[in-house]
């Protein structure tokens, strides 16, 4: 990676965000560099760990933001084989041939249930490539007996999630000697802190509880859409394929991916200010309680019809529990009627998504769709009202094909899943 002159970082910045790098070095056991997003972050391992033009394993059913940020890397997504039931990568499912093409494998740990990181680093080590983790949605998760987070030479972690403060992220390091170097590496891609953007994340939370207070949710997302602010008209973003063309052309390269990377935070490669690092320290304080509450909720999610049997006696505190539904739409209706939204939608899978031009396709694509299309990621903070929701409105749990629930699954065309869900565009 190229590193250059260390950008300016005020005092005051400086030691609020050490504080939050040592909370998090006390929670993972490893040294933390403090970024303002975990997609950054994430820009920054891929670029430090993975050569130009290196070939990245990693989950399709995956939040779009992070495959471009692997695209502005240089790098080319592989997209992985995946268990129906949680969506982790299926290890056993990869082909032997993809292994040795790797320069890297990214985890997903999607909704904070882990990727077999103990496998995936062994399968690491016996190449010689890094395993990077996206623990995003998996801070309090654990796999082999440590953190989600310790088993890779990096992890990156989004302090929106958990944390709830709608900013800030963690890059975590195997090795507490390169802490310096991407330090470095980060400030020569972060834009300066603005006021206006301060002062818009100061406000935000009045400005959201007023919307619920007047029950405008609806009627403010219409407004934003009206006024062109909404990037997003369906689950995914557009794709705008020869725009992407033109950026990747450019890649590695942060700024020429930026329409693609910003999207759902545009403050995401933004220094933080003082204000900005105090707000995010007031949550993380509390982050042991959330866990707490979200593990409850896990617990009485995962008890439900629309969990897979056996999937309660090893709840993690999850940031969203994919119950397996039959109509996700009505579903999400339903949940609508309560006021509660249904967010973190993944679907199609990214292969579909994005096609060959910009991405190798998994070789077993039916079951991410499937996973895809049923999984009705649900805030374990509402389990209580979620439940009653679905069980008043008659929601139907959803039935695996039979050749998802049998070991060694052929792999199919793209677009043509069992039960007629292929989401391609
Ligand atoms: C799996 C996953 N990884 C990373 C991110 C990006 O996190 P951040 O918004 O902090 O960049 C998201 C965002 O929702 C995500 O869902």
């Amino acid at each position: 990676m190229a590193i250059g002159e260390a950008g300016p970082r005020s005092a005051r910045s400086g030691s609020q965000s050490k504080r939050l790098e040592e909370t998090m070095r006390g929670r993972l056991g490893r040294e933390c560099v403090y970024v303002p997003s975990c997609r950054f972050g994430l820009f920054v391992a891929l670029r430090h760990w993975c050569p130009p033009g290196g070939r990245v394993l990693m989950s399709p059913v995956n939040d779009d933001v992070i495959f471009f940020v692997v695209l502005a890397a240089g790098l080319r997504p592989v997209q992985a084989p995946l268990n129906p039931f949680d969506g982790s990568i299926d290890i056993d499912a990869v082909p032997e041939g993809t292994w040795g093409s790797l320069s890297a494998v990214l985890t997903t740990n999607l909704y904070g249930n882990p990727d077999p990181a103990p496998e995936l680093r062994a399968r690491c080590d016996a190449l010689g490539i890094p395993l990077l983790e996206d623990g995003a949605h998996a801070i309090g998760s654990e796999v082999g007996g440590r953190p989600v987070g310790a088993w890779g030479e990096a992890s990156v972690f989004s302090l929106s999630k958990h944390a709830g403060a709608q900013a800030g992220g963690m890059l975590a390091l195997a090795d507490p000697s390169l802490a310096e170097a991407m330090r470095a590496g980060c400030d020569e891609l972060l834009a300066p802190p603005r006021a206006a953007s301060e002062l818009a994340y100061a406000l935000r939370p009045y400005a959201e509880a007023a919307v619920r207070g007047l029950g405008l949710r609806r009627a403010a997302w219409a407004a934003l859409g009206l006024l062109g602010l909404t990037e997003r008209d369906g689950i995914r973003m557009p794709l705008r394929p020869n725009a992407l063309a033109e950026a990747a052309g450019a890649a590695p390269d942060l700024t020429a991916h930026d329409p693609w990377v910003r999207v759902d935070m545009h403050t995401y490669r933004l220094r933080s200010g003082p204000l900005r690092l105090r707000r995010i320290r007031r949550r993380l304080g509390r982050l042991d309680e959330v866990l707490q509450a979200c593990r409850d909720g896990t617990e009485l999610l995962l008890s439900t019809r629309w969990a897979r049997p056996g999937e309660g006696s090893r709840a993690q505190p999850l940031f969203r529990v994919p119950l397996l539904v039959a109509d996700r739409d009505a579903a999400i209706a339903a949940l609508a009627r309560r006021g509660i939204v249904v967010g973190y939608l993944y679907d199609p899978p990214l292969d579909d998504y994005a096609g060959k031009a910009f991405t190798d396709p998994s070789p077993a694509p039916e079951a991410a769709r499937w996973f895809a299309r049923h999984a009705l990621p649900v805030d374990p903070l509402r389990a209580g009202e979620a439940v009653d929701a679905l069980e008043r409105s008659g929601v139907r749990p959803a039935e695996p094909p039979e050749d998802l629930t049998r070991p060694g699954t052929p792999a199919d065309e793209p677009g043509t899943s069992a039960d007629g869900a292929g989401a391609g565009p």
